[in-house]
């Protein structure tokens, strides 16, 4: 568990590192990459254990270990969020990205909106628009320096075309972990308006010291049969590559026709994305998460603290995730100069805060899921770059 080695990824296949140039524009050789949600640490030695169990058995061909699997969720499930997650309500998908997409086509009809609370990640967005859907954004409004959802205003302006809730939990961006009664209030929300609710809780582990995060069967157990449930211990345990997403739909007739997709495109689980998620979601596991998160919440100072003494940049407060939401509307400057700035001057790829939608216009996005090292020194070039702010 040593967080502190700084690992160059480049030539690995790393997308955050390899990608960067193609998707951000940043060439520089000594570029830091701190845009998509992946980190830079090495994987943890249970990982490197079962897939070293996989090497000895040298065997690759069709594969049994879901079931398994599943069991090891449920029992993380149960040990770290306390929520009675059944195997039996478990389908597999090829990542939580695919996992929404199957969702979209199952549920609902194209022309159907569905209603993303923005600022969020934008893969939401465009999986809603790939699958011909629409989206209903109810921006998200800043409470005490925080984001909180609106549903008076989103109430005021329903149509009846919206059927689906996609939401994040804890929300990517800015990491608000919400409240139990934040997330009862939305699940009654969909009640009155009976609409379906997708909970993407992918970043429920990596809540910082301090806050708990609520899984919405917890918070609102009475809102079962309209509830679909998204994690992955990919974020957690940076195993994304591994393209697995369990999708928990509790209720039996909700569930019928997604398994029913996943069956109709003759989707199976990948055994690589098997084996590291039920070696992750273990008592070792659990250890490393804890490690992790105290490493991310110091990363979290250290990466705030320097925002701060950037005159006009204010980063929110952050709950959970490592990925830091920070705001330059008061710096005077147009955000093209801004992002010339962090890319040309700092050679950081941050992610674009109007990719994320409404509210994000004047927000970059940085992952700090990386080496005390390597923060500390995009903290100083950051500086730098905006060194003539007073
Ligand atoms: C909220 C959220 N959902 C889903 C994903 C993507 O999940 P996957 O890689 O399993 O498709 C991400 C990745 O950053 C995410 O932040």
């Amino acid at each position: 568990m040593n967080f502190d080695e700084t690992i160059d990824r480049r030539n690995t296949n790393s997308a955050k590192w390899d990608g960067m140039a193609a998707a951000t524009g940043v060439t520089a050789p000594d570029a830091i990459a701190m845009w998509v949600a992946d980190m830079d640490f090495r994987a943890a030695d249970f990982l490197q254990d079962a897939v070293q169990g996989l090497i000895e058995k040298a065997n690759y061909g069709y594969f049994t270990g879901e079931q398994s699997m599943k069991e090891a969720v449920s029992w993380w499930m149960k040990n770290r969020h306390g929520w009675d997650a059944d195997p039996e309500a478990m389908t597999s998908t090829g990542g939580l990205g695919n996992g929404i997409a199957i969702c979209l086509h199952t549920y609902t009809d194209p022309g159907d909106e569905v209603i993303i609370f923005t600022p969020v990640y934008h893969e939401f967005t465009v999986k809603i628009n790939k699958t011909g859907r629409v989206v209903k954004e109810s921006p998200l409004v800043i409470d005490n320096g925080i984001y909180r959802m609106d549903l008076a205003a989103l109430e005021a302006s329903l149509t009846g075309r919206e059927k689906v809730v996609l939401f994040c939990s804890p929300h990517n961006p800015a990491g608000r972990v919400w409240t139990r009664d934040e997330l009862r209030a939305l699940a009654d929300f969909c009640v009155r308006h009976d609409l379906l609710l997708i909970s993407d809780e992918i970043h429920h582990d990596l809540v910082l010291p301090g806050f708990t995060h609520t899984p919405l069967p917890v918070a609102a157990p009475e809102i079962m049969d309209r509830l679909v449930m998204m994690t992955s211990a990919s974020k957690t345990f940076n195993i994304a590559g591994a393209r697995l997403g369990v999708v928990t739909i509790p209720d039996e007739t909700l569930r019928k026709p997604f398994a029913g997709a996943v069956r109709g495109i003759d989707l199976s689980p990948n055994l690589l994305g098997c084996v590291l998620s039920e070696a992750a979601y273990s008592p070792r596991g659990a250890q490393w998460v804890d490690a992790l998160t105290g490493y991310l919440d110091t990363n979290r100072q250290i990466f705030l603290d320097g925002m701060a003494q950037i005159p006009g940049l204010s980063a929110m407060p952050m709950q959970s995730t490592y990925l830091a939401w920070v705001g330059f509307a008061n710096t005077g400057m147009d955000m093209d100069e801004v992002i010339r700035r962090v890319k040309g001057d700092a050679r950081i790829a941050p992610s674009i805060g109007a990719d994320f939608g409404s509210g994000g216009e004047f927000y970059l996005r940085f992952n700090i899921a990386t080496s005390k090292a390597q923060l500390q020194e995009a903290v100083a070039r950051l500086q730098n770059a905006f060194s003539d702010l007073q």
